[in-house]
């Protein structure tokens, strides 16, 4: 059986990670059918220290080929990828195409792989913020309603599949063809596989750190690509870092966002540096007190690793973790998000990891691929 993952962006590396592990043990144990997996890399992230750095990390093998897309604009980046992504699928003719998360990348494997009638499975279908002004929201949307397996990371997940019809069946009673059938499953989240797998290889940094901190990512595009918001933000950063100090690896889109608007940080409880691995990132979450982000991944890496977060968005795809209380959605208001760490700072979170699933999740996938029943 061929699959062909496409990944892009620096979260589908580690999403993919624990996946094509499963693949090779799945190989190893000479499971019946053997998998040969073919890795596509759209080149929508290209930095050493937002892809190589990664591949390293988390020991996933070069992809059979790096299509070198690159920065642009959503429609040019997007329509690049399906381009190329069409051209690699028709020549590998993969039985099933694997896409990841929310990203550009995602949404031009699963439409390059639909138009060519290559069933699609879906990593972390079913999440929604409900908000379409996020490029990620309609990525989302569109890569789940052209994708054949829906693999959802909670229930959540799988409850807003079916507010929008998307359930496990046939598309329409009078055309039932493979094309026409399409399967959810609730597997768990393979992002907690990966922190449950790369706990032990944990990388120290070498950055002087200071002893008591506060992990931050700043990235959104919401957030980055409006003047009054990135002030807010690191507005309130300042009189937060006067408290408490602050360690942002900071998204070359941030750091060129703040050049661009003249933002200047120069408070000494600020700690700006450069984008950092995984395992670094691991480390960060480790040391730290308290995360403050606007990412989907980092809210839930801070929950796996015990540590209250506050969300710089209105909204959050992670509702459990709101619900659990140890998540404070506070916006990008520089009062809020300050009163947020107040509320915030010295919360006590009860972990349970069991919203995310196992730790089983790739395992699971796997399984499911495996059994044709699953998608055809
Ligand atoms: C993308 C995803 C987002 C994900 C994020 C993780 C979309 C719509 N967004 O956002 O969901 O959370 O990746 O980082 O797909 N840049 C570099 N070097 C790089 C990559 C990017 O300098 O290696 C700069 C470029 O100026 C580029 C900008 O960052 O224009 C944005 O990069 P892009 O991949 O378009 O989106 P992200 O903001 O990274």
């Amino acid at each position: 059986m061929k699959i062909v993952t496409i990944v892009g962006a620096r979260p589908q590396f580690i999403k993919a990670a624990p996946v094509s592990r499963a693949i090779k043990e799945h190989n190893r144990r000479g499971e019946k059918p053997h998998i040969v997996e073919v890795l596509v890399h759209t080149g929508q992230h290209y930095d050493n220290e937002m892809s190589a750095v990664f591949f390293r990390d988390l020991r996933i093998p070069e992809p059979y080929v790096n299509l070198g897309v690159g920065s642009g604009s959503h429609g040019w980046q997007t329509a690049q990828m399906l381009m190329h992504i069409e051209r690699v699928l028709t020549a590998q003719t993969p039985d099933l195409v694997l896409v990841y998360g929310d990203t550009n990348s995602t949404l031009a494997g699963a439409l390059a792989s639909a138009k060519l009638q290559i069933p699609v499975a879906h990593i972390e279908a079913g999440l929604r913020s409900f908000n379409r002004r996020m490029p990620e929201e309609i990525n989302r949307l569109l890569t789940d309603h052209v994708s054949t397996i829906l693999f959802c990371p909670t229930n959540k997940a799988v409850d807003n599949l079916s507010a929008e019809g998307v359930v496990s069946g046939f598309l329409n009673q009078s055309s039932q063809s493979p094309q026409g059938r399409r399967f959810v499953h609730l597997v768990g989240d393979v992002m907690l596989d990966a922190a449950l797998y790369y706990k032990e290889f944990v990388k120290e940094m070498d950055f002087d750190l200071p002893g008591h901190f506060i992990l931050s990512t700043i990235h959104r595009q919401e957030n980055t690509d409006k003047p009054d918001q990135l002030v807010s933000i690191f507005g309130a950063f300042m009189k937060i870092s006067q408290e408490i100090p602050i360690v942002i690896p900071i998204h070359p889109r941030t750091r060129k966002k703040l050049k661009e608007f003249g933002i200047t940080v120069s408070t000494p409880g600020l700690h700006l540096m450069e984008p950092v691995s995984y395992l670094e990132m691991c480390y960060l979450l480790e040391k730290c007190v308290l995360v403050m982000t606007d990412s989907g991944g980092l809210q839930k890496e801070a929950f796996f690793h015990g540590k209250p977060c506050i969300t710089l968005r209105d909204e959050t795809e992670w509702v459990e973790l709101v619900d659990h209380g140890s998540n404070a959605l506070a916006g990008t208001d520089e009062n809020d998000i300050y009163e947020a760490f107040r509320r915030m700072r010295n919360r006590k979170i009860k972990c349970n990891l069991g919203l995310y699933g196992d730790g089983k999740a790739s395992e699971r996938i796997v399984e499911l691929l495996m059994n044709k029943e699953s998608f055809s």
